[in-house]
Formats: C-alpha cells, structure tokens, sequence
C-alpha cells in the first residue's frame, strides 16, 4: 500500500486538551468510546453522542468514575430534528473544540449492489453520511467562527477508491463512506486546508475489536482509536510556523490515499 510519512516535525509536540470540550457521535461504543476515554483522561470535557439514551448515559457514567468529565446525550443523526433538540439540550457544550464523528453502521451481509433494498440502502446512507453531515452542520459552527477547532470524521478502509475501497460487496457501506471522504475533504478545501485554524481529516481505524467489529478483530478499541487521539492533539503548525496537512485520510497517523 502506497503511504506518505506524516510532517514529522510535528510528531512528538501535543496540543494539551485539558479543560478542552470533544464531542463523540457514536462516544457510547466501540471506538468512539475509547477515543473519549483518552481524550478524557487528559482533562477534556467529553460529550459521547449515542443512539440509545440509556447507553449514553451508562458509558458517560463509566468515564466518569476515572475521573473524566462526561456527559452523555442521545440523537439519531440520520434525523436532523433529533440532532438540533440534543444541541439544544447540552447548550455550550454543542459548540466543542474537537469533534468527532465516529457514529456508524455495517450493512446487511447481502448487499452488493444489485441485491440490495432501497430500504438498505437509505438506512447506511442516513446514518453515516447524512449523519455525519448533520452532525458537522450542527456542532462544528463554534470552532467555526473561532477559527480553532478539529474536525475528526471516522472512515474506514472499505470506503477507499484505492485499495480495498472498491473491491465490491457490503455497498451501501463502502458507498456511505467514500461519501464522508468526500465530505471530509470538501469542508477541509472550504476551511482553506487549515489556514482558518479548523484541521478537518478522515481517518481508518482498521479491523476493530467491536460490536460492529466481532470480538476476533485484530485490534483492541483503544488500538482503533489512537489516529484519532493523535488528530485530535496534533498541533496546527509544525515548527516552521506552517499549517500542517490536513484535508487527508489517515490510518496508523500516516496519510493513506483515498
Ligand atoms: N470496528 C471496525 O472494525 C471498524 C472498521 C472501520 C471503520 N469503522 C467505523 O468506526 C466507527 C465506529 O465503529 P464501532 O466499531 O465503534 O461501532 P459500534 O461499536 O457498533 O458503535 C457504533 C456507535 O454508533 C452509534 N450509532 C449508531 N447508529 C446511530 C444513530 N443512528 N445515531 C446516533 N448514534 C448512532 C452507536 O450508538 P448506540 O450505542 O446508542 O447504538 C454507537 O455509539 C463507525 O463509523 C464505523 O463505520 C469501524
């Protein structure tokens, strides 16, 4: 696989996000769960997004008994109705610093293309790309016109136009996420690639150990999660003073072609 190293200048510095607010779609499970419980226990303030409020509520419970500020709050992203009552519920805290949009779903085994119901396929496409869209929509206007913030949108490898992304099967899912490359990359070239303080990238976070991962998956959550915690506090200019890449698709915090 084709792979760019990273600016390496900026490796080893981290923006500190104690006190910072990150807000998690799909922070109830799996990868986003972990990535809030890193994030968290160094000092931010983090918001876990799910689906079902009872989870919510349970994992912000969890993260807090380490200590970690949490807040849980449910909304179905695919319902953008859904998602501006829950701003409205978590006030201040819907305008974070870091966002990221980890909520997701697999599709049925039996979906390439041409034997896949419509029904199928608007369900995968409501959550994961109209999902991440009204979840960027809606809680990334703050870091916005701050000119600060981290946008973090979570891919996946089957979403790629190289590689993997379009061996066929599984379609409305691989579809979906190139949709969110898309997205990703089209808000990052509106952000002026950083130059607005706003970094906005897709990651992949690789075969992970989740409920949509299956338990023999090689990688743990917290394994699934690191890219993410790296853009998350990777600093916005290397050390020669220049915007660092953004814009980009990352997996093992190095830049993969889409
Ligand atoms: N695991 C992997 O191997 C893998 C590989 C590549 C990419 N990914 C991507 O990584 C992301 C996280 O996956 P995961 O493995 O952590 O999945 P997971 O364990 O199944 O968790 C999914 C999360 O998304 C939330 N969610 C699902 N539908 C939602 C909706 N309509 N509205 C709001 N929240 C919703 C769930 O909330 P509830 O808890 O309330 O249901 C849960 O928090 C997904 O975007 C996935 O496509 C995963």
């Amino acid at each position: 696989m084709e792979r760019h190293a990273c600016d390496m200048s900026t490796v080893e510095r981290e923006v500190d996000v104690d006190g910072k607010v990150v807000l998690i779609t799909g922070g109830s499970r799996g990868i986003g769960f972990a990535a809030a419980r890193e994030l968290g226990l160094r000092g931010a303030t983090v918001v876990l997004l799910g689906l079902d409020p009872e989870r919510a509520h349970t994992a912000a419970m969890e993260l807090e008994k380490d200590g970690i500020d949490a807040v849980g709050v449910h909304a179905d992203v695919s319902d953008v109705d859904a998602v501006t009552r829950a701003a409205l519920e978590l006030g201040s805290l819907a305008a974070p610093d870091i966002l990221v949009v980890s909520a997701g779903v697999m599709s049925g085994r039996m979906t390439k293309t041409m034997r896949t119901e419509s029904d199928e396929w608007h369900r995968v496409m409501s959550i994961n790309l109209d999902g991440a869209f009204h979840s960027i929509n809606t809680f990334a206007k703050g870091m916005i016109e701050r000119r600060d913030g981290r946008i973090i949108t979570v891919s996946a490898c089957l979403g790629r136009f190289s590689g993997p992304g379009t061996s066929g099967g599984l379609a409305p899912y691989r579809v979906s996420k190139a949709g969110v490359n898309a997205l990703t990359r089209n808000l990052a070239a509106e952000l002026q690639w950083g130059a607005r303080g706003v970094l906005v990238d897709a990651m992949c976070p690789n075969h992970t150990q989740t409920d949509m991962g299956g338990p023999d998956a090689p990688r743990t959550a917290a394994v699934g999660a690191d890219t993410i915690v790296w853009l998350a506090t990777r600093p916005d200019r290397n050390l020669a003073g220049e915007v660092v890449p953004t814009g980009l698709l990352w997996e093992d915090r190095q830049v993969v072609p889409w």
